[in-house]
C-alpha cells in the first residue's frame, strides 16, 4: 500500500509555503541573512514543535518565517517544497502565501511575489508539476488593511488564482472580510476559506453565504450541525481536510479520532493536503501513509480523494485533463 500511494499522482490542495520551512532551511536562512534564531540547534526547533492549539504554532509559524528577507529567500523556500514533494508524488499544488505577515516585517510585496512567481515557474518547466497560487489574508489582522493589500496586489491579479482566509479562527469569524471577498470576486479572482478548524460549523456557513467560497479549508467541525453536512452534500463543497494537522493541532485527540471517515459516510467532497508539512510532521505522503495505517482504507478510496482533489484544483483545463 505504501508504495501504491508513493506511485499515486498526489494534489495537493491546501499548502502553506511559509509552513514548508524546514528547520534545516530555516537555519541556512538566518545564517545567509545575519538573523539570530531562538534555537541552538535543529533539534531544538524540532523539539519546540509541540502544540496545544492553533494560537501556539502559529506563533512559531510567524517567527520562523522572520528568516524570510529576500526574494531569493522566498525562491529557495518554494523550490525546496516543490523538489520535495515532487519525489513524493505530488504533481501539483494550490500554494497558500501570507502577505500581510511579510508586508509587517518591512518585506515588500514585489520581494514575496518575485521568488514565488518565479519558482513557480521554474518547476513548471523542469518537471511534471504545476503550481496555483493563493493569496491568503489574516483574519485577526484588521479588514481594511486586508482590502488595501488586495488593492496593492494589482499588478499581480492576473498571475493568482484565488484568495484565501487564514490564520486565527476564533472570534474572527469570516462575515468580518465581506467587502474583501466580494472585492476579489469582482476581480475575477477564486475564493477559498479556512473554516470549522478550530472554529464553529457555523463559520462555515457564513464562509459558504457572505464569501461565496468554492473550497472550505479543513471544515471538519461541519459533523456538530447537520444542517451544515446537508449544505455541503447538497453544493459538493470540497474539503481541505489536513489529517497529521488536526492532530497536531489538537483539533482531534488522535488520528483515529479523527471524522475523515464520518466525511466519506456523510458523501462529502472530501480532499487531503499536508497544511504546514515542517511543522506537523511530514508532507502528502505522509498524511496519506498516516491515513492507510488509521483508517485502512482500499487503494479505491485514495484514487477517489485524488480524484476529488484534481477536480478541484486551480489548473487549466488542459492540465486537468492531463492529471485526470
Ligand atoms: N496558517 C498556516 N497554517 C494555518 C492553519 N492550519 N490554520 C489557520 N491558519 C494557518
Ligand atoms: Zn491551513
Amino acid at each position: 500500500m505504501h508504495d501504491f500511494l508513493r506511485q499515486l499522482p498526489k494534489v495537493e490542495l491546501h499548502l502553506h509555503i511559509e509552513g514548508s520551512l524546514e528547520p534545516e532551511l530555516m537555519f541556512a536562512l538566518a545564517q545567509r541573512n545575519g538573523i539570530e534564531l531562538p534555537y541552538a540547534s535543529v533539534q531544538e526547533a524540532k523539539d519546540a514543535y509541540d502544540f496545544n492549539n492553533l494560537q501556539e504554532f502559529l506563533n512559531l509559524y510567524y517567527q520562523g518565517m522572520n528568516v524570510l528577507r529576500t526574494e531569493a529567500d522566498f525562491y529557495d523556500l518554494a523550490m525546496d517544497y516543490f523538489h520535495r514533494a515532487r519525489r513524493e508524488g505530488v504533481v501539483h499544488i494550490d500554494m497558500h502565501f501570507d502577505p500581510q505577515a511579510h508586508l509587517q516585517r518591512g518585506v515588500p510585496l514585489e520581494v514575496v511575489m518575485g521568488g514565488l512567481l518565479k519558482a513557480k515557474q521554474d518547476a513548471e518547466q523542469s518537471m511534471d508539476f504545476s503550481v496555483g497560487m493563493i493569496m491568503a489574508f489574516l483574519r485577526d489582522r484588521p479588514a481594511d488593511e486586508a482590502l488595501h493589500v488586495l488593492e496593492q496586489a494589482a499588478p499581480y491579479w492576473k498571475l493568482i488564482d484565488a484568495i484565501g482566509l487564514d490564520s486565527a479562527e476564533r472570534d474572527h469569524p469570516p462575515e468580518k472580510f465581506t467587502a474583501l471577498f466580494e472585492r476579489a470576486k469582482g476581480i475575477g479572482l477564486a475564493r477559498v476559506a479556512h473554516a470549522g478548524e478550530e472554529g464553529p460549523s457555523a463559520y462555515i456557513t457564513q464562509a459558504l453565504d457572505l464569501l461565496d467560497v468554492e473550497r472550505i479549508d479543513h471544515g471538519v467541525r461541519c459533523l456538530e450541525s447537520s444542517d451544515v453536512v446537508e449544505r455541503l452534500r447538497r453544493d459538493n463543497v470540497v474539503l481541505t481536510v489536513c489529517p497529521l494537522s488536526n492532530v497536531c493541532l489538537k483539533v482531534v485527540d488522535g488520528l483515529r479520532d479523527h471524522p475523515l471517515p464520518a466525511l466519506l459516510n456523510e458523501g462529502l467532497n472530501v480532499t487531503i493536503s499536508s497544511d504546514d508539512p515542517a511543522y506537523f510532521g511530514g508532507g502528502m505522503l505522509a498524511n496519506h501513509v498516516a491515513c492507510s495505517d488509521a483508517f485502512g482504507w482500499s487503494e479505491e478510496v485514495f484514487t477517489q480523494l485524488t480524484r476529488n482533489a484534481i477536480n478541484a484544483a486551480f489548473v487549466s483545463e488542459g492540465r486537468r485533463a492531463d492529471l485526470l
